[in-house]
């Protein structure tokens, strides 16, 4: 390389690094989401803060994408049943610390950080970081928990810096740091040990008192009478209640109900299911960009509402409404409502249950089971074993134990406290915003997994929603097929049976600019989704005349056999209109009996995929996390490995720049 080159490549970088930046900026600040169930109580000041609502302990977070603030809220809870003490569970992310060392000394804060990047703190702890930088606080009693994912070389680094730093500034660790670990997958369980070892230290630092009687509400409950217009039958936001005008902004805060035009069954076999859904997004502010993912906010099954109902004794009807009961908090989710909209609508009830939810219910737990589940909620190994590896949700956990007998005794107050709010879940967008700019496409594989254990299957929320809404367009008579039906008309019938509430969030996975470079695809299964869209706008690139000088496109695709092959009648149309320049490798399992994957056919047409990354291809890799992501990356370094003659250290080291430079892209979830 000469000196010309070794310039060339400085600017590209920069230039790369500031489209990055630029990017996560203008994601900070296209949406106020940062604060979604801590409001904020009057001032910044931390101090004033505590002092204006008369608390006695500090939770502070700084989080991505909500784990740490989930732990964060979880720790405040239970210190809050456990000791009665006032907590404030703040982000870092505009709360004002500069009076932090005049927070008397008999309050702890305990800090929960997530880590990004090369050992970075979140986006929204910019100034966090700068803060405890120069921080001077003697005073200071302090715990710190840290999540992050060993797989990344700087484990845990924002959670170690924040410790460094308060020693640095005189404060005082309590316990020990802890450390929770994604790659192991082990987060949980680290926490859990962790939170114990904290609490019996924190006994030695400040008093507390044990309380016995358990669960405590941070919440003022009322129980109304009658449903008025003002009452949420489900609704996510106040415009969507009867006589509002609904507001055309759509965000993380603000899902709009876009109508489903088209939906269909993509396999071909029975017994696995793959929903094409296209959202009709022409008049609405919803906005995308080809490789974006679209949020869909799911709701409950209908099967899954009873049972929950039904193991709780709970009634349906009843209304309730909660308030805070200090102005630096906010209710979960919309009131008032009655109880069963917030089970079908705003709870998530479904998913694994976890050791902490049994510990907190197990007071509630009917008397001649109540020490065994305190038992189990204490036991590692026995819980993984009776609940976790059984896939049970918190109904059929509870049932379990119980062996079918209701678990009337428990609150409702402490079920809406316990329970995660339901999430939207994200698809990669398989239309194209050029070809397609009124309609959003999701292609979405149907959660639906037999269960040996159990018999009865382990099924996902959203995807069967879709399923339902598809049958329901297609061939309504079909009723009896579904494992579970869902209220697809919505609340007050705001869905119709053909309409779910989305929001877009923008992603970096684009296609260069530049049309002339060359691109490599490889997304087996779902993880094609995205580059249906990719292909679409090449087509639509050359339909209004841009196809110059093309690069070419290879896109590998893996499915089982023909019955799950993705699109199959599209794809050679795409290929005529592309005039060759984009061609399909599939790498079909489950034909013969040697597995071939896309990192076979990969390596098959190795000298093809060099050629193309000696020209400055970039590479897109989009699906499953897990497994696939990484072994095609192992396929992808050995080639290099072998063409370069370096070792599989330096080609490793090869893709983790062409990663920096964003010439190789990951979708996967
Ligand atoms: C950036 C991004 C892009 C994505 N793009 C796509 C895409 O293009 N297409 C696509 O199909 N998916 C995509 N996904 C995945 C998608 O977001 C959902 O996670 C997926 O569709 C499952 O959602 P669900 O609501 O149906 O399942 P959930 O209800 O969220 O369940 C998730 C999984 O947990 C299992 N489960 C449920 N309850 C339990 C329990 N009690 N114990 C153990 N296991 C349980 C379910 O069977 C399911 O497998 C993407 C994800 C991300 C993050
Ligand atoms: N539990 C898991 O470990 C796991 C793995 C993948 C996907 N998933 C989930 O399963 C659901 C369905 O996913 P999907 O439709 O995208 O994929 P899919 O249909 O399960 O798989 C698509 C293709 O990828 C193949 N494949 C499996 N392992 C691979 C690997 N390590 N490298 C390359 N190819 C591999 C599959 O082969 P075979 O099936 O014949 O092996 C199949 O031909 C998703 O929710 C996904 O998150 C789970
Ligand atoms: C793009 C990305 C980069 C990450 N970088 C690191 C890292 O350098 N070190 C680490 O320990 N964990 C890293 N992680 C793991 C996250 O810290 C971990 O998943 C954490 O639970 C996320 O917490 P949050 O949801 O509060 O943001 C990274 C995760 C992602 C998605
Ligand atoms: C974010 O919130 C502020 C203050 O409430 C408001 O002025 C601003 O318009 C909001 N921005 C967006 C993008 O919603
Ligand atoms: C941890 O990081 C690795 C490497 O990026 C990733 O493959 C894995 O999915 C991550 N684990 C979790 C649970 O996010
Ligand atoms: C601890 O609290 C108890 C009860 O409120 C009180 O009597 C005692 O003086 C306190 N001790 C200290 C060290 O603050
Ligand atoms: C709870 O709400 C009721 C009714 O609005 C009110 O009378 C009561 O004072 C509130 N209690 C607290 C502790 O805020
Ligand atoms: C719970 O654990 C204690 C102590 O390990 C044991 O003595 C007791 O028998 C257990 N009780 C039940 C019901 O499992
Ligand atoms: C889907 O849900 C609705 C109930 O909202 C039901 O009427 C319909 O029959 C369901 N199933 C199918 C296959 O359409």
């Amino acid at each position: 390389m000469n000196s010309t080159d070794l310039m060339i490549l400085a600017v590209i970088l920069l230039a790369v690094l500031i489209y990055v930046k630029l990017d996560t900026l203008k994601e900070l600040f296209s949406s106020n989401d940062s604060d979604i169930s801590v409001a904020n109580g009057g001032s910044n000041d931390i101090v004033q803060l505590m002092r204006d609502n008369d608390k006695s302990y500090l939770v502070l977070f700084a989080s991505q994408t909500g784990t740490a603030e989930d732990y964060a809220k979880r720790f405040a809870k239970e210190l809050k049943s456990k000791f009665n003490l006032n907590v404030l569970c703040k982000d870092v992310e505009n709360t004002d610390l500069e009076n932090l060392h005049e927070l008397p000394s008999d309050i702890v804060v305990s800090f929960f950080v997530s880590t990004y990047g090369e050992g970075d703190f979140p986006d929204g702890a910019v100034m966090f970081e700068q803060y405890l930088n120069s921080a001077q606080l003697p005073d200071l009693k302090f715990t710190v928990f840290g999540l992050g994912n060993n797989t990344y070389e700087f484990f845990n680094m924002a959670a170690k810096k924040t410790l460094k730093m308060l020693l640095a500034a005189g404060a005082t660790l309590i316990g020990e740091l802890g450390e929770g670990d994604d790659g192991k997958g082990t987060t949980e369980e680290d926490y859990l040990s962790w939170k114990e070892a904290i609490f019996d230290s924190l006994h030695e630092h400040i008093n507390l008192s044990e309380t016995n009687n358990g669960f405590k509400s941070s919440f003022n409950f009322t129980y109304l009478d009658s449903i008025d217009d003002n009452a949420y039958l489900g609704e996510l936001t106040e415009d969507y209640l009867p006589h509002h005008e609904v507001k055309n902004v759509a965000n993380i805060k603000h899902p709009l109900i876009t109508k489903i035009t088209a939906s269909k069954e993509l396999f071909k076999s029975v017994g696995r299911n793959c929903i094409h859904t296209e959202f009709d997004i022409s008049g609405s502010s919803i906005k995308y960009e080809t490789g974006d993912h679209v949020a869909v906010w799911p709701f409950n099954a209908n099967e899954k509402v009873e049972q929950f109902m039904s193991t709780f004794g709970l009634d349906p009807k009843k209304i309730f409404n909660m308030t805070p009961s200090d102005s630096t908090m906010k209710a979960p989710f919309p009131c008032p409502t009655t109880i069963e909209t917030a089970v079908r609508y705003y709870l998530e009830i479904t998913g694994p249950v976890s050791r902490e939810t049994l510990s907190v219910l197990s007071e509630f737990a009917p008397n001649n089971i109540k020490q065994y589940v305190i038992n189990l909620s204490k036991d590692k190994e026995g819980f993984a074993k009776e609940i976790t590896a059984k896939k049970f949700n918190l109904a059929d956990a509870l049932l379990f134990l119980s062996q079918g007998e209701p678990w009337s005794q428990v609150p409702w107050e402490c079920l809406v406290e316990t329970l995660p709010i339901i999430t939207p879940r994200y698809y990669s967008i398989s239309s194209s915003s050029n070809a397609d700019p009124t309609k959003i496409h999701v292609t979405s594989i149907v959660e639906n997994s037999p269960n040996d254990l159990t018999g009865s299957p382990t099924l996902g929320v959203t995807t069967n929603l879709l399923r339902n809404v598809s049958l329901h367009m297609n061939s309504p008579e079909s009723t009896k097929i579904l494992p579970v039906q869902y209220d697809i008309m919505g609340p007050r019938n705001l869905y119709g049976g053909n309409s779910l509430p989305i929001h877009v969030r923008h992603s970096a996975f684009k296609l260069p600019t530049d049309i002339s470079v060359p691109v490599i695809l490889i997304g087996p299964g779902t993880g094609v989704a995205p580059f249906r869209g990719f292909v679409r706008d090449r087509v639509h690139s050359v339909t209004s005349g841009e196809n110059a000088n093309m690069g070419k496109i290879m896109l590998f695709y893996g499915c089982r056999d023909e019955n799950d092959y993705l699109y199959e009648e599209e794809w050679p149309q795409y290929s005529t209109q592309l005039d060759g320049k984009f061609e399909m490798i599939v790498a079909f399992s489950r034909i013969s009996d040697k597995k071939c994957y896309v990192q076979h056919k990969l390596k098959e047409r190795q000298n093809d995929v060099l050629a193309l990354l000696n020209q400055g291809a970039n590479v897109y890799v989009c699906g499953d996390a897990a497994r696939m992501a990484k072994d095609v990356q192992h396929a992808i370094c050995e080639m290099i490995a072998q063409d370069k003659g370096v070792s599989i250290e330096d080609a490793s080291e090869i893709v983790k720049a062409m990663k920096v430079n964003g010439k190789y892209q990951e979708d996967v979830w």
